[in-house]
């Protein structure tokens, strides 16, 4: 089961001190062998994360990459390759926050290659808009995002889903669970044997509702994974 904490455009060398608490916790945490943390900070703070994390078993990624892995004159861009120099071990692709910002599905399936051929494991978003929901075409978009995101992907061992509904993410809105269990499955159903998480408004209040859907492998959180208490208390309760 996987918890990945995406902190945004958030954080500071300070908010660093509070990942102490996650480090003890994870190591006296008895269920720890059937989790995996991932913590994907801004770019500024892969290094001293990956320092901080170096002698545990917690990993990091980072939130998004060029599409370009070999170097070249791409002011302010970072490449795959760069990221696993770091020691980062997954990257987000595709995050509802960077479509709005004009990234389609070309440019994504671009980046998620660029991402497998530098050996990172790619956390790949997808997920209807509002208004795309009140249409009821939320599989249709679930569809297109999948087949051209992964298009002329063969191996997808290293890729793992993460379904946003974007009306979740940031709202405190989440799906209601027969939904979101039909919509894992469809994912489930479309690409055998992928891991598939939900994303949108996870806190320590509604896990105890998420994990009543049974085929979800883990969360990708937000706001609440930059508070190590808030995402501590989602991984206990995910467990009690
Ligand atoms: P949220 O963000 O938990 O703050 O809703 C989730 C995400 O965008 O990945």
């Amino acid at each position: 089961m996987y918890f990945i904490a995406n902190w945004k455009m958030f954080g500071s060398l300070n908010s660093l001190n509070s990942l102490n608490k996650v480090i003890k916790f994870f190591k006296i945490f008895k269920k720890n062998k059937f989790l995996k943390i991932v913590y994907c900070p801004p770019t500024t703070l892969l290094g001293p994360m990956a320092e901080i994390f170096k002698k545990t078993k917690i990993d990091i990624g980072a939130q998004n990459c060029h599409e370009q892995d070999s170097y070249g004159a791409f002011t302010g861009s970072v490449n795959s390759k760069m990221l696993k120099n770091i020691g980062a071990k997954y990257v987000i692709i595709g995050h509802s926050e960077n479509r709005q910002r004009g990234e389609n599905d070309k440019l994504i399936n671009q980046k998620i290659k660029s991402a497998s051929r530098s050996g990172l494991k790619v956390i790949f978003c997808i997920g209807e808009t509002l208004n795309e929901k009140r249409k009821k075409i939320t599989k249709k978009v679930l569809n297109r995002q999948l087949r051209l995101g992964l298009s002329k992907i063969k191996s997808k061992n290293k890729i793992i889903i993460a379904y946003e509904p974007v009306w979740s993410i940031g709202t405190g809105l989440i799906p209601n669970a027969s939904d979101l269990y039909e919509t894992i499955n469809f994912i489930k159903k479309k690409i055998r044997k992928i891991k598939v998480l939900y994303g949108g408004s996870v806190n320590p209040k509604n896990i105890d509702y998420l994990k009543t859907i049974n085929n979800l492998d883990g969360y990708l959180i937000g706001s609440a994974s930059q508070n190590s208490k808030k995402f501590i208390d989602i991984i206990k309760k995910r467990y009690s």
